[in-house]
């Protein structure tokens, strides 16, 4: 990145969610005034007293530090009077048809007053054509506004390090000053620029989630094979990723993809397809490869335990990855709810998603700490990799436990110590000493 420029153009974000107050805080580091607007009073009251309302690494830190460059306010006024650009990141969550729900979208184009000044600039996740028919609006009201689609790519828990260092950012205008004005924004993270059409631009988005999906749901395939086989995934993976061409990220075989973008987005591009007469058959195959995923689990419980009813299970991790409290569509969800059906006593441990959690998770017990989720417990499930889990101290747990066995779902514990410790040691996809069947 190169230096910050005090010089630089003032710009809008609309939406103060995960993306917005990523996107606000990181170019305001990078010298812009950034406007934010939100419809939820109660949220741009926190924000203005210095409330951070999403735990992302390194966020609370990047908006204290260029707080005097981020306005906070519910009224799109300063953002207008100020800004060219406005970043649109609302909520595009998935309805019952599978499609996205456009509804907030929506409002925020009807909120655009008649402008020839100003660009809406398009962060949220789209169908491909939504841009088309928005500028289509702009241009039957006579408003002028300029449309650029400029996906995001944020990963949550490394959201503020990937929009400064991303690997490419994709920029899709039709031709005008509203294009290069986002691309000169971008201009000081050196980054490559992807400058191309309105759909390509939208296009990117849905496709390289779905790639990224087909990725796991690919490896949690073949580690279901190796299970049958013999052979060990974390080997598998380790030898295809040398390969240039795969690439060794997204190849840890696990219990699923969760969170508020793969499944929506997998879905999404599905129904898309659908929606013109393309059946999309690969990713049919991608989402229920995934379901089954989450499931498999029981199995391997049942494996050892047999029935499961009133057998105390602890799952280690809730949220749908480490590093942060989102819970959407996360594993543990289908996972704790599956294991009560086969009338299992569930506990719970999560370092940071608890809150979250209790909102959506009926009928276990949270422990305060991942010792007492395990003391007494039948068996563990390690359901979220996070880090302080490598730090538990496998002796001290399993002797506090009335069974033996551990179900690694995300691979994170090392198999030598986990048996040395006194454990019946079960990952995914990697040999078991009781026969590899
Ligand atoms: C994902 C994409 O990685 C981002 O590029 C994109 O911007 C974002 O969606 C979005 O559309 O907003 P995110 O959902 O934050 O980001 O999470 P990832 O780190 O990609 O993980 C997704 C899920 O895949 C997690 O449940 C994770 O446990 C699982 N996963 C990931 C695996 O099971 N195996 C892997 O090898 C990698």
């Amino acid at each position: 990145m190169s230096s910050v420029s005090s010089n630089r153009a003032p710009i809008g974000v609309i939406g103060t969610g995960y993306v917005g107050l990523v996107t606000a805080a990181g170019f305001a580091a990078l010298g812009s005034d950034v406007y934010c607007v939100d419809i939820d009073a109660e949220k741009i009251a926190g924000l203005r007293a210095g409330r951070v309302p999403i735990w992302e690494p390194g966020l609370a830190e990047l908006i204290a530090e260029h707080r005097e460059r981020l306005h906070f306010s519910t009224d799109l006024g300063a953002a207008l009077e100020h800004a060219r650009l406005l970043f649109v990141a609302v909520g595009t969550p998935p309805t019952y048809s599978g499609d996205a729900d456009l509804s907030a979208v929506h409002a925020v184009v009807g909120a655009m007053p008649p402008s020839d000044r100003h660009a809406l600039v398009m962060k949220s996740t789209v169908p491909v054509g939504t841009g088309e028919s928005i500028e289509r609006v702009f241009a039957e009201q006579g408003k002028g506004f300029r449309y650029v689609s400029c996906p995001e790519f944020l990963k949550e828990g490394s959201a503020v390090k990937d929009f400064l260092e991303p690997d490419r950012v994709v920029i899709g205008d039709s031709g005008d000053w509203a294009g290069d004005a986002v691309e000169a924004l971008y201009a000081p993270l050196d980054a490559p620029i992807v400058r191309t059409d309105v759909k390509s631009a939208e296009m990117v988005k849905l496709a390289s989630n779905a790639f990224l999906a087909t990725k796991i749901s690919f490896i949690n395939e073949i580690a279901n094979v190796c299970e049958e086989t013999g052979a060990d995934v974390v080997e598998v993976a380790r030898g295809m990723g040398l390969d240039d061409r795969i690439g060794p990220k997204f190849l840890q075989a696990g219990i699923g993809f969760g969170g508020s973008c793969f499944p929506k987005d997998v879905t999404a591009l599905k129904q898309l397809a659908g929606n013109s007469g393309y059946h999309f058959q690969l990713l049919n195959a991608v989402i229920e490869v995934n379901e089954l995923q989450k499931r498999r689990v029981i199995a391997k419980l049942q494996k050892h335990l047999g029935s499961l009813v009133g057998k105390e299970i602890a799952l280690l991790g809730l949220a749908f990855k480490p590093n942060t409290d989102d819970m959407r569509e996360a594993s543990s969800l289908v996972l704790s709810s599956r294991l009560q059906g086969a009338g299992a006593r569930v506990r719970v441990y999560d370092p940071v998603a608890e809150e979250e959690a209790r909102k959506l998770i009926r009928g276990v017990v949270f422990a305060p700490a991942a010792t007492e989720a395990v003391a007494g417990a039948d068996a563990i499930v390690l359901v979220t990799e996070w880090p302080e889990f490598r730090e538990l101290d496998l002796a001290a747990a399993v002797q506090s436990m009335r069974g033996t066995l551990l179900v690694d779902g995300r691979n994170f514990i090392d198999p030598e110590a986990a048996r040395a410790a006194g454990f019946v040691y079960e990952a995914i996809g990697r040999p078991s000493p009781h026969g590899a069947r």
